[in-house]
């Protein structure tokens, strides 16, 4: 008989994204002639820009030759990306990385989630709460969770930092000791952010308690304020204590694509049980040599291209378009009465539910009566209840009919 992993039966029924595009499709197939607006899933909407395409291009031509024809490549990804993205988003702000210390991948999705592999069950676990799922989940099929508490909505022996307007959207630190932290900065779905004096609370706390601080950073290229770190290793001692996920998703326009690295700096130590330190990013290679064949030549080589100056340029753009969405959507949301947090590093909008409204009713009602889909709060922790998320990768068009649509809207009758 085979046993299954039965920590999946912890989990909540469903993948929080997969229950929204489960309830619009039926909705739109219900109401063909309504046409719907998706503010909810953080998917980008702009084609993947020239420089990378054009890379790509003539990578699918050189391995149709004898002479540059790709078998598999290096596991960690080529070296050529990896050389590029230390000098590029390490050293050129003063952070030393070694390539051996990045390993390209095809999402930070799957990093974040697959990087369990390499702890042990027992140690205990932190989170913000509300938070990316994809923290939690992985953490409950691991084992490392107790059961599920359908009052308080929380897993046992997971600790829940709550970031909500009382407390600044800074979590903190917890009471008791933990081993792994979860932190995403920019903030997803708050769209807040943590100055380098709030990450370095943490990074001491990590040192003081043996633990290690998942980083995640795919939203880092929407920071437009000083004194905001795109990178945890840009707060002094993080070297020790942290691993930092980062994407080309949200950047690039590589959500399809498929491109993302983690970096484990060689200083970074797990412990046996018996206490001796063990460099992490050896547990990750040996692991990534395992399970994984590298991404593709061409998607490496179109990454590349983000760093050759027209890469960067057109990649500004992009991101410029979504920061106008952004504000267009922040504004528009004030004047039509909402309380409103995040949108200004971040590319997602967080808002007040109206007194008296769940964040799933406010849901419903955006969805059935303007046709709008954003995110429920709840469905990203207890914490996250009464909120709402909405998101600024819809095209302009869409981004301003929408926020029309919310204005216009008499909430109170439909
Ligand atoms: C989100 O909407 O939170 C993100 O798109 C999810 C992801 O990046 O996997």
């Amino acid at each position: 008989m085979s046993k299954i992993n039965e920590n999946f039966l912890n989990l909540q029924d469903s993948y929080l994204f997969s229950t929204i595009a489960k309830k619009v499709a039926e909705y739109s197939k219900n109401n063909p002639d309504k046409e719907i607006i998706k503010l909810g899933i953080g998917d980008v909407t702009k084609p993947i820009v020239p420089a990378c395409l054009e890379a790509m291009h003539k990578a699918v031509d050189e391995i149709g030759t004898q002479e540059g024809f790709k078998g598999y490549g290096p596991e960690q990804g080529y070296e050529f990306l990896r050389n590029a993205i230390v000098e590029n988003d390490y050293k050129a702000r003063g952070v030393d990385i070694e390539p051996d210390e990045v390993f390209v991948s095809d999402g930070a999705k799957c990093d974040c989630g697959n990087i369990v592999d390499i702890f042990a069950q027992d140690n205990k676990v932190a989170i913000t709460d509300p938070v990316y799922p994809v923290y939690l989940d992985t953490n409950v099929m691991s084992g490392r969770s107790g059961k599920y508490n359908e009052q308080t909505g929380t897993y046992e022996n997971i600790v829940y930092l709550p970031v909500t307007a009382e407390n600044d959207f800074k979590p903190a630190l917890p009471k008791e000791k933990v081993d792994m932290i979860y932190l995403c900065f920019p903030n997803n779905p708050t769209g807040t952010v943590l100055t380098k004096e709030d990450l370095k609370v943490w990074v001491d706390y990590a040192k003081e308690n043996d633990s290690i601080i998942l980083y995640d950073a795919a939203y880092e290229a929407f920071i437009e304020e000083e004194n905001i770190p795109h990178s945890i290793f840009e707060v002094e001692g993080a070297k020790d204590v942290a691993i930092e996920f980062k994407s080309y998703s949200k950047t690039a326009g590589f959500t399809g694509t498929r491109c993302a690295y983690v970096v484990i700096p060689k200083t970074v130590k797990g412990y046996t049980k018996s206490g001796e330190a063990i460099e992490l990013n050896k547990l990750w290679n040996r692991r990534t040599c395992t399970k994984f064949n590298g991404v593709s030549y061409i998607v490496q080589r179109a990454a590349e291209a983000t760093y050759t100056p027209e890469g960067k340029k057109q990649i500004k753009e992009n991101i410029g378009y979504y920061k106008e969405n952004a504000k267009i959507i922040k504004k528009g949301l004030e004047e039509a009465g909402f309380t409103v947090y995040g949108a200004v590093n971040s590319p997602y909008i967080w808002l007040k539910v109206p007194e008296g409204m769940t964040s799933w009713e406010f849901f419903d009602k955006l969805l059935e009566e303007v046709n709008i889909v954003g995110t429920p709060g709840s469905g990203f922790g207890p914490h996250g209840e009464g909120y709402f998320r909405l998101t600024a990768f819809g095209t302009k068009e869409n981004t301003l009919k929408a926020i029309e649509r919310i204005k216009n809207w008499n909430i109170n009758n439909g």
